[in-house]
């Protein structure tokens, strides 16, 4: 057909006809101006509403929970798993069927013409290599935080996403949830104020909540592929060095990958921040010695200048796995006119208590100055609001596959794209260069490079 005809054609209103012949990639969807209609090229081969098949990859506690969420949606199946421990291979097939395709290579799995998109839930070090090669082999990707293992692996996934065309979102669910989003409204609506200070913390004490977590009775060298673990092979079969991997460098990222990145999401989520530009952690090993390699009580501090989205603040982050009011955890987000505590399923808002002097020096000195006026009592605003999630919602983690798998179908984007996700871990990542050489880092987070 040619240019003119096919111009006519679909001026005839033969659209729904043309995607038929122009193959199921073309979008059916349309746009008038005023003679022409414009069809856009859909970025991925899943029509929309048809089923999406997924693969998961690290079926440990996350990578499960992660596809029990996913499952929950509509249209939504698992066809292929793949792990390390057999153990879990074994757990995968009963809980969702003998069928399921296992195996303990990634690239077996991503070869499959039944997955679509896939789910990666492995220990941080895999989380790049895996990405990339999931999207060159053209699956659309929902990886788990922190997105990168090291600063400087970011550059080669962010290439990686653009190229494919895919739909790639980090695994920090915080941000698709309600709390989030009301408070994002409520920052940008000045509820406290223009944002001065914001600060984060996270306290445990239990043995599983500092990361020595049982090992499986059965598992062993026989039935753990070890030589699939290690990206640079140093060493040899180490139960702890696999199942405790967050103790240890050449696969966790700390207490700042794993959790101070959840806190950057959320934050740079609601203030539209792309990051700060100057970092600095301390810490130490205080109480866990139990070999690991990483501090068990860091405390992370962060310069964010003024930007056109937000004024200059500062923010301060904590992390003590030594502290026994276990589960104390909050986002604090303070401004001029009060502040915020952030909850995925509820914010609260205080207002600042007074503007005007409480000294009685300068009180006295204003009654002397308006000689019988007597200080009357005055009516006050509500000091806290509180905000709360319906009854029956879902959840942030339910939302944040619900974000990951509209996009797809529609070919749409997500808020946390790999650039977010790449701008979140960054300043995460950060911190523990900064607490090993003892020094601040500079971050440019625009052009995502580490600066002298
Ligand atoms: N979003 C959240 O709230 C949240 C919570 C917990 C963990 N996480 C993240 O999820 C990831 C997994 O953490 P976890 O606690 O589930 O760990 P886990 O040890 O329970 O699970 C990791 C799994 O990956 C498997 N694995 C390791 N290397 C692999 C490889 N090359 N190929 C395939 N499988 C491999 C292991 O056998 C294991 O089953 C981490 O990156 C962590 O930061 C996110």
């Amino acid at each position: 057909m040619g240019k003119q005809d096919r111009r006519k054609f679909l001026q005839q209103g033969g659209l729904a006809a043309s995607s038929l012949l122009v193959g199921r990639s073309l979008l059916a969807n349309t746009q008038a101006s005023s003679s022409t209609f414009t069809i856009w090229r859909k970025p991925d081969n899943t029509p929309a509403n048809e089923t999406i098949r997924l693969g998961l990859i690290g079926a440990g506690g996350m990578g499960t929970q992660d596809t029990l969420s996913a499952l929950q949606h509509n249209g939504v199946v698992l066809t292929a798993v793949c792990d390390l421990y057999t153990g879990r291979l074994e757990e995968a097939k009963k809980r969702w069927g003998s069928n399921l395709m296992v195996t303990d290579d990634y690239k077996k799995l991503l070869a499959s013409k039944d997955v679509d998109a896939v789910i990666i839930g492995t220990p941080d070090h895999w989380h790049q290599p895996i990405s990339i090669a999931a999207l060159q082999a053209g699956k659309h990707v929902y990886c788990e935080k922190p997105m990168l293992h090291d600063v400087n692996e970011g550059k080669a996934l962010i290439d990686a996403w653009k190229k494919s065309g895919k739909v790639y979102q980090v695994g920090s669910q915080g941000v698709s949830s309600l709390g989030n989003e009301k408070a994002r409204e409520l920052l940008a609506a000045g509820a406290i104020g223009d944002l001065v200070f914001a600060e984060g913390f996270w306290a445990r004490m239990s043995p599983e909540g500092a990361w020595q977590y049982k090992i499986p009775a059965d598992a062993g060298a026989h039935n753990v592929s070890w030589d699939r673990y290690e990206i640079d092979k140093k060493h040899a079969y180490d139960p702890l060095r696999f199942f405790r991997w967050r103790n240890y460098v050449d696969y966790g990222t700390g207490m700042s990958g794993d959790l101070f990145v959840h806190l950057f999401s959320s934050l740079h989520f609601i203030t539209n921040s792309i990051g700060p530009t100057k970092i600095s952690a301390m810490g130490g090993l205080r109480y866990w010695k139990d070999g690991r390699e990483v501090p068990d009580v860091l405390i992370g501090m962060f310069d964010y200048p003024v930007r056109k989205e937000h004024p200059g603040f500062n923010l301060s982050l904590r992390c003590n796995f030594v502290d026994g009011t276990s589960g104390t955890t909050y986002l604090r987000l303070a401004g001029t006119k009060g502040s915020m505590d952030v909850e995925w399923e509820k914010v609260t808002v205080k207002l600042n208590a007074n503007v005007e002097s409480d000294d009685p020096f300068l009180q006295a000195q204003a009654a002397a100055n308006t000689p019988g006026a007597e200080a009357r009592k005055k009516m006050l605003p509500p000091r806290e609001t509180v905000y709360t999630a319906e009854k029956g919602y879902k959840g942030a983690h339910y939302d944040h596959f619900g974000n990951w798998f509209r996009a797809i179908r529609t070919g749409g984007t997500v808020a946390e794209d790999p650039l977010f996700g790449f701008r979140a871990c960054a300043p995460a990542l950060l911190c523990n260069d900064s607490y090993a050489k003892g020094t601040f880092m500079n971050w440019d987070p625009e052009k995502l490079v580490v600066t002298a």
